[in-house]
């Protein structure tokens, strides 16, 4: 626990820690939302009360992240699993191709959607490195008449992300940037489709965030189901079906949160301090605490170690629960140790768990 009051030291992946002063505040409004005698929750999502704070959020998260005028954001549901395959199924039509950059497991899952629909094509892979790093700018190969390159921002599961965004030129880039969206200022111009389950950095989960360049939505294919069309959400104002209203609430107050922190750039400088923190220490450690990524592909939202004894692993992470520190267990798929940073963890967390590492080390070296 935190000393400051009753909260974890959460370092969960996702769903993950969300700022105190939004539980707070949802808490305090939750039975009674401006003086309506009602939750958010219980109230028409067709009323102009819902509607207003559904429009705030967009238009805040369009102002917060720099979106320019000619895309739209969407809130939609399914995770960012269901835009593994909306997204092909809107925009591989038969017999076109579609290349994916594979940098973990959930790229890996974009693909395998993506062959229900059309022929993806590999990209590019760090895959023999055991997804250590993110393939370099010219490693990448596509084709101008590709219907997309597809890639994922940051790897929540092998800690790795993005520092420079390919130029895929007329070929939409789309990306799935579930676990570092908002962390830091975008271009978001270079993207065709940027997509994210907002259990990370935006919110709960249950709602996942969509921002579409207008013109994509023409090639859209149009014989798919109404519902996983984007222009049924677009022409609804994500509003065509019941929203998951409670979320998207929470992703506002988020927003709202982002904001009174200076906006992205000053989240994205904090994030800077909060992981290098952790970092230092692994850097310093001469061997103790070995990272994953390779140090030029290190992702500031999830930071995955190791240490040089697996005994000892263990019983770090067992030391570390008891210690108050929650969610520090690597992916299952992967083992080890992963500590996630998101926006919402405070630096303090991060000075904790980094005083807990070095503290461990003198115990056990
Ligand atoms: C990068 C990335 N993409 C996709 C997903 C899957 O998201 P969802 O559970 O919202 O479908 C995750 C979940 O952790 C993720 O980290």
């Amino acid at each position: 626990m935190s000393t400051t009051n009753n909260r974890a030291y959460n370092f969960s992946a996702g769903p993950s820690a969300l700022p105190l002063e939004v539980l707070e505040k949802a808490q305090a409004e939750l039975v009674n939302f401006n003086g309506t005698g009602m939750s958010i929750m219980e109230m028409s999502h067709r009323g102009k009360v819902y509607e207003d704070v559904h429009n705030e959020a967009i238009a805040r998260l369009k102002k917060l992240f720099a979106i320019p005028e000619n895309y739209e954001v969407l809130f939609l549901q399914g995770g960012a699993s269901l835009q593994f395959s909306m997204v092909p199924m809107n925009f591989l039509q038969e017999g076109k191709k579609a290349s994916y950059i594979l940098t973990g497991s959930w790229s890996e899952k974009a693909l395998k959607e993506a062959k229900l629909f059309g022929e993806p094509v590999i990209a590019a892979s760090s895959k023999e490195n055991k997804y250590r790093n993110i393939p370099t700018l010219s490693e990448i190969q596509f084709n101008s008449d590709d219907a997309y390159v597809h890639l994922t921002s940051n790897n929540t599961i092998y800690g790795t992300a993005w520092n420079e965004f390919p130029d895929t030129g007329d070929v939409p880039l789309i990306a799935d940037m579930s676990s570092d969206i908002l962390s830091k200022p975008v271009d978001v111009s270079k993207f065709a489709l940027i997509y994210a389950g907002a259990q990370k950095n935006l919110g709960p989960s249950g709602v996942t965030v969509v921002i579409i360049r207008k013109d994509l939505l023409e090639k859209e294919n149009k014989n798919i189901p109404t519902m996983l069309k984007y222009t049924t959400h677009v022409e609804g104002n994500s509003l065509y079906n019941t929203p998951p209203t409670f979320g998207i609430y929470m992703l506002g107050e988020v927003l709202k949160w982002v904001e009174a922190q200076g906006g992205v750039e000053a989240i994205a400088r904090r994030n800077v301090e909060k992981a290098g923190l952790i970092y230092n220490v692994i850097d310093n450690s001469n061997g103790f605490y070995y990272g994953h990524a390779t140090p030029e592909s290190r992702s500031l939202m999830n930071i995955t170690f190791r240490l040089a004894d697996e005994e000892l692993e263990k019983q770090f992470l067992a030391e570390a629960k008891e210690a108050g520190f929650v969610g520090l267990n690597g992916h299952r798929s992967v083992g080890g140790c992963r500590a996630s940073a998101y926006n919402a963890v405070p630096v303090e967390a991060c000075q904790a768990l980094a005083d807990f590492m070095v503290e461990f080390q003198k115990k056990h070296q």
